[in-house]
C-alpha cells in the first residue's frame, strides 16, 4: 500500500508563487465578473439551506448534462466531486489503474485513501487514451480506472469510441471532465451519458471562470449518487445556500457567462500552434481541443526556464515534474489573446536565453 498522503503538493506549489501578469500556468478562463449576472441581494438568500440537496440546483445541473436529477451530486468544485467519488468507490488496499501523466490531487486523493495505484501511458507528444493501453494495464483486481477528459496537462480529447471501448473492461471509470466543455467544436456529452460504468465530475471553474462559486458536481448512477450524498454528510452538512443559488443563476445564464470564449480559445490555440512550429526546441502535439497544451523542452530544464520566466519575464508556466514528466512544461492559453501573446513572445525570449 502507497504511504497515506495528508497533502496535495501541486496545490500548495501552485497557490504559493508570486503572481505574474503573463500567466500561462493558468488552466482556466479569465474570472467572470459578479456584476455581469445582475443580482440582487434577495438573489443569494441564506435561508433554504434547509431545503436537503437543493432541488433547483440539482435540476439545473441535470438539464445541462442531460441526465436525470437523481443523478446528480452537487459538490464545493471538481476537487471535492474527485475526492467524494473516489472516497465512495475505493477502500484502503484497493487497486485503481491511473492515467500517465495526470493531475497530481488524484494521486494525492488516492493516496490519502490508502488506494493501490496502478498506471497506464498516455503517449508524448499527443497523449491520447488508447484503450489498449488501459486493457493491458486492467488485472482482475482493479476496482477503479481513473482519467481526465480532456486530458490535464496535455488537453487531449477521448471520443466516444475510445470513452466506450474502455467501459468494456469491466471496472467503473472516473472521468474528470472539469476541461469538457472547452472541446466546443465536438460539443462532447457526459461520458455517463454512455454507460452507467461511469462516473464523471464537473464544475464551472475552467472553462466558465467561476471558480469562485465552487459550482462542482458528481453525475454518477442513482445508488452510488445516493452513497456519495451521504458520504458529503461526513464533510459537511450541507452546501453554503448562497452558493447554491449563484450556482443555479451561472447555470441558468451559462451561454452569456461563456459569450467569447470558444472564440477566444480558438484564437489562442492558433497562437499557440504558430509559437511551436516556430521552436525547434520544443516538441508539442498541435492544440485541438482545450485550454492546456504538455510541450517537451528539447534541451534543458524546465525548472530553470519557469524560474528565468518568473524572475526576468514576468511570466509563468507550469514545470513538468508536477505531472511526472520533468523534460516537459504545461502552458494554458485561457486567457485574454494579447497577454497569451506577449506570454508567449515571452516565454520565447526565456527559450532563447536557455539555449
Ligand atoms: C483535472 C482537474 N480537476 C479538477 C480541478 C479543480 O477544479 P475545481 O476548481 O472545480 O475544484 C483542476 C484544476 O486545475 C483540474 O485540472
Amino acid at each position: 500500500m502507497n504511504a497515506r498522503i495528508l497533502q496535495s503538493d501541486y496545490m500548495h506549489w501552485a497557490k504559493n508563487q508570486r503572481p505574474v501578469r503573463y500567466h500561462l500556468a493558468s488552466s482556466e478562463v479569465p474570472h467572470f465578473a459578479l456584476e455581469r449576472l445582475e443580482l440582487t441581494l434577495a438573489d443569494l438568500d441564506l435561508t433554504g439551506a434547509s431545503a436537503y440537496r437543493y432541488p433547483p440546483l440539482r435540476q439545473a445541473i441535470a438539464a445541462k448534462e442531460g441526465v436525470p436529477p437523481e443523478w446528480v451530486v452537487a459538490a464545493d468544485g471538481t476537487s471535492m466531486a474527485n475526492m467524494l467519488a473516489m472516497a465512495a468507490l475505493v477502500a484502503p488496499g484497493d487497486e485503481v489503474l491511473v492515467e500517465q501523466p495526470t493531475y497530481e490531487p488524484m494521486l494525492a486523493v488516492l493516496g490519502f485513501l490508502g488506494a493501490r495505484i496502478t498506471r497506464f501511458e498516455r503517449r508524448a507528444p499527443a497523449f491520447e487514451l488508447d484503450p489498449e493501453e488501459v486493457a493491458r494495464a486492467v488485472t482482475p483486481a482493479t476496482k477503479l480506472i481513473v482519467i481526465t477528459n480532456l486530458h490535464n496537462p496535455s488537453g487531449a480529447y477521448a471520443d466516444e469510441k475510445m470513452l466506450r471501448s474502455i467501459a468494456e473492461l469491466g471496472p467503473r471509470i472516473l472521468v474528470d471532465e472539469v476541461y469538457r466543455d472547452a472541446a466546443f467544436e465536438e460539443a462532447p456529452r457526459s461520458a455517463v451519458r454512455l454507460s452507467d460504468r461511469f462516473v464523471a465530475t464537473n464544475s464551472l471553474t475552467k472553462v466558465y471562470g467561476l471558480s469562485g462559486i465552487r459550482c462542482g458536481w458528481i453525475l454518477a448512477e442513482p445508488a452510488l449518487a445516493e452513497r456519495m450524498w451521504r458520504l458529503n454528510e461526513l464533510f459537511g452538512v450541507a452546501q453554503v445556500h448562497a452558493g447554491e443559488r449563484l450556482g443555479c443563476i451561472a447555470l441558468a445564464h451559462l451561454d452569456e457567462v461563456g459569450a467569447g470564449t470558444a472564440e477566444r480559445l480558438a484564437r489562442n490555440r492558433a497562437l499557440a500552434n504558430a509559437f511551436f512550429a516556430r521552436r525547434s526546441d520544443v516538441e508539442c502535439a498541435p492544440m485541438v481541443h482545450g485550454i492546456t497544451a504538455f510541450p517537451r523542452l528539447l534541451p534543458g530544464d524546465p525548472e530553470t526556464l519557469d524560474e528565468l520566466l518568473r524572475a526576468r519575464f514576468d511570466t509563468s508556466i507550469v514545470p513538468g515534474r508536477w505531472f511526472e514528466m520533468p523534460d516537459h512544461f504545461r502552458i494554458g492559453v485561457g486567457g485574454p489573446p494579447e497577454i497569451v501573446e506577449e506570454g508567449l513572445a515571452r516565454l520565447g525570449k526565456a527559450l532563447d536565453e536557455c539555449a
